[in-house]
């Protein structure tokens, strides 16, 4: 119905409506069908109804009030789009047509100005294109006032905009359009504003334009124009406001200009203009804002600036000025901004600066040297002070905590000495801290922490000492902080890790020890840790640190982990033992100073209970933990006796009871365990470091030697019920080739699992570090292989899977028989992250079931099954699951099945077994090898067929195979 309608209306309109006399239905139908030609998407015109009698009351619209024509029509944000359509052409009495921001496209209609009454045309802000007809020049008769700015107007300015006499103010700013200023533009007298910034505008500003005498504001910013200013441009006497900043402007500024007396706003920037600054400067009186930045001004900045007394802004960074900051400038009253960065000023800082109650102070790269003193410290107008990059000597002011609106602070690249002053504590609105590159001593101040907008913070470049306070994790706002190049010490507080906004850290070239908090690497938007050059130590938290370079973390030569390439994960059987009775014949003895060994003596002689790790400490040495109120409880079946030991590694303070831990040893209820005794946490009994944990060796007051392993996930470890649950079950494991799980401790920070000590290293010390002569026979081999199946089996009946099979964690006791370490372990974590997980047993590449980098498919006990498989070939061949070779990566089992397909299987075996293996035993077995290696989990076997298998393989009888090769 509606498109017919408005179909039948366009066929009216082309026809009729020419030869009719304009009526007020005109007015309704050009409406009509001017709304017909655009899109309404938020239905803002539908109050214009075609049945009305009279349009004046729809929206936008507004009618003379004794003719009842439509004299103004203003859509502006409506979010119309579409074209502006020739309706508005039946619009005879209209004088002001209003479209602006909205989406109007298409090209400029030229008829528009054939209206005779047009007096305000605005459609600035849409999507025109194309370029500006002649025509709509041409034409125009009662013109005052055009906006076509913001749009995609292209090609040059009409020369027929001379024409239009009448025009007072014309505005294309923000277009397409190029070529020249047509002179012709300079007979429009009567124009006030004249704006054609943003466009691709050429060539010089055409002298002429001083008989402009009507011109308020004229702005040519950002286009291209070029040469000198026209000499005679100060004949407009009534300019407030010439803005022809970023252009090619040359040559120096013409003196007509110090005509301008009306002048409040003048920005030359961005030019190219040379020569001193004029002294007639001074005559502008009425200026506010100058800016000359960016230019090639030299010579000195002139006294007559002073008798500018309402300037308010006075940019005149960024040229080659020479000599001091006048006094004169005291007088300008009015003055909130002076930026005079990246000059060559010279001498000291004028006594206006802190007097005049600016705002912003900006000196920036020039000469100026001398102390800073800040008279009045009631000033607390200062919102930012930049005094960088100058040659200022002596102590901060310490009168600068009356800064009280101070929000950026930049002092860095100077020659301050003496501490940081007091105004983290004081200045609220604080953002910016930049004191770096000076030689200030003394700590970071502590009241950082009540700076909590503060953004950046940079004091690198100092000799700063003392710690990182730990009050800096209330700095809630930082996101960069950098402190490098000083003498900082101690370790990172963990409070950074709660600087959820933290994009940047350097605190290279310090020296920082301790380890590196591992929460750091959860932060949301760290971009760029540094940490190089410094004294830390223990492992790479992986996530973080994966991430970053390793310059980054380089000469800190006790981290360890696969960020630095540095292995913290070697179960190196070097067993340093901690009884002293024992231990001389393996330590070396620089370590144990006759000192040294008789505290140890001392200490172990009263206690000698268990030596448990604590990263945070081992870095402190020897640190006692005291086992307190001791309770027996045999309330489970495991008689399991219960131990509290206080949880104070933390705040090294001595022991409170609020926080003590529980200590479960299953299956023990002696007497002798139950008195209270001293722990000793000791670097010495280290034996070496797995994805998760270090691992201590220390001997029970029994005389029962045992390893520690204090879990280094511990963030990631369940609840305690949860933990507890899981150990517990591990707890119940006995099997002759399982590790025993003796016991554990745990508190919210900590948590230790206490093991069996096995005393004949791993099963990787065996097959690759063990000398030729010593190394394993065919049939101790089988046996480990045996053992190892029949182990996975009876964790596998009892639905526990491993995860974390490899020959480091295969150990082998004093009669060869093997053990598994490590079971279950990532059961412990909260979830199976596979990441983590991945990221914890990174070190057991090349064990890993193809499965585990799949999100998608479910981790099963087929998992261990393939690493079983790798361990195998492993065993037989006494080669790596992956070697590393100059240009290549070997990956053992593609080796051997390659060798397989080949049928040259036995060439694949340890060369040092050579002769001395049955061959009908060996191929076998690499097959099994091979099968469990299968890429698809269901043609793996289970381990219980893995186990009957075996037993099929061994000959009955083999006796030759018992040699050493
Ligand atoms: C403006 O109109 C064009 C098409 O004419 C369309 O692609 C664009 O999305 C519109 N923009 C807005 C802001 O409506
Ligand atoms: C020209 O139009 C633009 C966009 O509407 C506006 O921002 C600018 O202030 C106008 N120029 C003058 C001198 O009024
Ligand atoms: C400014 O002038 C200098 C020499 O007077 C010239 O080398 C330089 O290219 C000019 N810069 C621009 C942007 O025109
Ligand atoms: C001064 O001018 C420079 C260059 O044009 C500009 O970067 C700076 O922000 C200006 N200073 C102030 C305080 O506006």
């Amino acid at each position: 119905m509606k498109t017919r309608f408005l179909f039948f209306l366009l066929f009216i309109l082309t026809t009729a409506a020419e030869t009719t006399d304009p009526t007020l239905n005109d007015d309704i139908l050009g409406l009509i069908v001017f709304k017909a030609d655009l899109e309404d998407p938020q239905s803002k015109l539908a109050s214009w109804n075609e049945d009305d009698v009279d349009p004046c009351g729809w929206v936008g619209v507004k009618c003379d009030s004794r003719s009842r024509r439509v004299a103004e029509l203003s859509l502006d944000g409506l979010g119309l789009s579409g074209k502006i359509g020739r309706g508005l052409l039946q619009l005879s009495s209209l004088r002001k047509l209003s479209l602006s921001r909205n989406n109007f496209s298409g090209a400029l209609n030229p008829d528009l100005t054939r209206l005779e009454n047009l007096h305000t045309v605005d459609l600035s802000d849409n999507a025109l294109s194309g370029p500006i007809p002649s025509k709509f020049f041409w034409q125009c008769r009662s013109l005052r006032s055009v906006s076509l700015a913001v749009n995609r107007l292209s090609g040059e300015i009409p020369a027929t905009v001379g024409n239009c006499l009448t025009l007072a103010s014309l505005n294309l700013s923000s277009n397409l359009i190029s070529g020249s200023l047509p002179s012709e533009i300079l007979s429009l007298y009567g124009l006030r504003v004249l704006d054609l910034s943003g466009n691709f505008l050429i060539g010089k500003i055409p002298s002429g334009m001083g008989r402009m005498f009507n011109l308020r504001t004229v702005s040519l910013k950002r286009n291209w124009l070029s040469g000198i200013l026209p000499d005679d441009i100060g004949g407009c006497l009534l300019l407030r406001s010439l803005d022809l900043g970023e252009n090619l402007l040359s040559g120096v500024l013409p003196e007509t200009m110090r005509r301008l007396a009306m002048c409040s706003y003048l920005s030359l920037r961005s030019n190219n203009f040379t020569g001193d600054v004029p002294l007639w400067l001074g005559d502008m009186k009425n200026l506010r804002t100058l800016d000359l930045s960016k230019n090639g001004f030299s010579g000195g900045v002139p006294d007559s600036i002073g008798s500018l007394q309402f300037l308010k802004r006075l940019n005149f960074s960024e040229n080659s000025l020479t000599g001091s900051l006048p006094e004169s400038m005291g007088s300008c009253r009015g003055l909130v901004v002076v930026d005079f960065s990246r000059n060559s000023l010279v001498g000291s800082l004028p006594s206006w600066l802190f007097q005049l109650g600016l705002q912003k102070i900006l000196l920036s790269g020039n000469n100026l040297n001398g102390s800073v003193r800040i008279s009045s410290a009631s000033e607390q107008t200062v919102q930012i002070l930049d005094l960088s990059a100058n040659t200022f000597s002596g102590l901060i002011p310490s009168e600068i905590e009356g800064l009280l609106s101070l929000q950026t602070l930049n002092l860095s690249h100077n020659f301050f000495i003496g501490s940081i002053p007091v105004i983290f504590g004081k200045l609220n609105v604080l953002e910016v801290v930049d004191l770096s590159v000076n030689q200030l001593h003394g700590n970071i101040p502590q009241e950082i922490g009540a700076a909590v907008s503060l953004r950046d913070l940079k004091l690198e470049k100092n000799s700063l000492s003392g710690g990182i306070p730990i009050q800096i994790g209330n700095c809630s706002s930082l996101t960069s902080l950098i402190l490098s190049h000083n003498n900082l010490s101690g370790p990172i507080p963990p409070t950074l890790a709660k600087l959820t906004n933290l994009q940047i850290i350097d605190l290279s070239r310090n020296n920082l020890s301790g380890n590196l908090p591992k929460e750091l690497s959860a932060l949301p938007h760290l971009l760029s840790l540094n940490i190089s050059h410094n004294f830390f130590s223990g492992e790479v938290p992986s996530g973080l640190f994966n991430k970053i370079s390793p310059s980054s973390l380089s000469d800190n030569p006790d981290l360890c982990g696969s960020a630095v390439n540095r292995s913290c994960s070697t179960v190196l059987p070097k067993p340093i033992v901690l009884n002293p009775n024992s231990s001389s014949s393996h330590s070396p003895s620089s370590e144990f100073s006759p000192e040294n060994l008789r505290h140890k003596k001392i200490i172990l002689s009263i206690s000698a209970l268990i030596a448990i790790g604590a990263a945070v400490l081992i870095a402190l040495g020897v640190i006692t933990i005291t086992l307190l109120n001791f309770h027996v409880r045999a309330a489970t079946s495991h008689s399991a006796a219960t131990l509290n030991i206080s949880d104070d590694y933390m705040s090294q303070s001595p022991a409170t009871d609020a926080n003590s831990g529980k200590l479960v040893m299953f299956g023990r209820d002696d007497p002798d365990f139950s008195t209270g005794a001293h722990a000793i946490l000791n670097k010495d009994c280290e034996l070496g470091r797995g994805g998760f944990g270090t691992v201590y060796k220390t001997v029970l007051r029994d005389g029962k030697p045992v390893v520690i392993k204090k879990l280094t996930v511990s963030s990631l470890v369940k609840s305690r019920d949860d933990f507890e649950r899981e150990i517990k079950k591990f707890g119940k494991m006995k099997h002759p080739n399982l590790v025993c799980l003796e016991g554990y401790y745990w508190t919210k920070s900590l948590q230790l699992l206490i093991y069996e000590f096995v005393s004949g290293g791993s099963l990787f010390k065996h097959l690759h570090e063990s000398p030729e002569l010593n190394c394993l026979s065919w049939q101790e081999r089988f046996d480990i292989i045996l053992g190892v199946a029949r182990s996975l089996a009876h964790l596998h009946r009892h639905g526990i899977i491993h995860y974390n099979l490899k020959s480091n964690n295969v150990l082998i006791d004093g009669s060869g028989e093997p053990k598994i370490a490590d079971y279950g372990l990532a059961k412990l974590l909260p979830m199976l992250d596979r990441y983590i997980l991945s990221s914890k047993i990174q070190s057991a590449l090349g064990y890993m079931a193809p499965e585990f980098a799949c999100q998608a498919v479910k981790i099963t006990d087929k998992c261990d099954v393939y690493g079983f498989g790798v361990l195998v070939l492993e065993i037989v061949t006494g080669k790596k699951p992956v070697e590393y070779m100059e240009d290549d990566v070997v990956v053992l089992c593609d080796v051997v099945r390659g060798a397989l397909d080949e049928g040259r299987v036995e060439e694949c075996l340890d060369g040092r077994l050579a002769g001395k293996f049955p061959v009908e035993e060996a191929v076998p077995v690499v097959k099994l090898g091979l099968i469990c290696t299968s890429q698809v989990p269901s043609n793996r076997p289970d381990m219980n067929e893995v186990v009957k298998i075996l037993e099929l393989i061994r000959c009955p009888q083999d006796s030759q195979a018992d040699d050493l090769c």
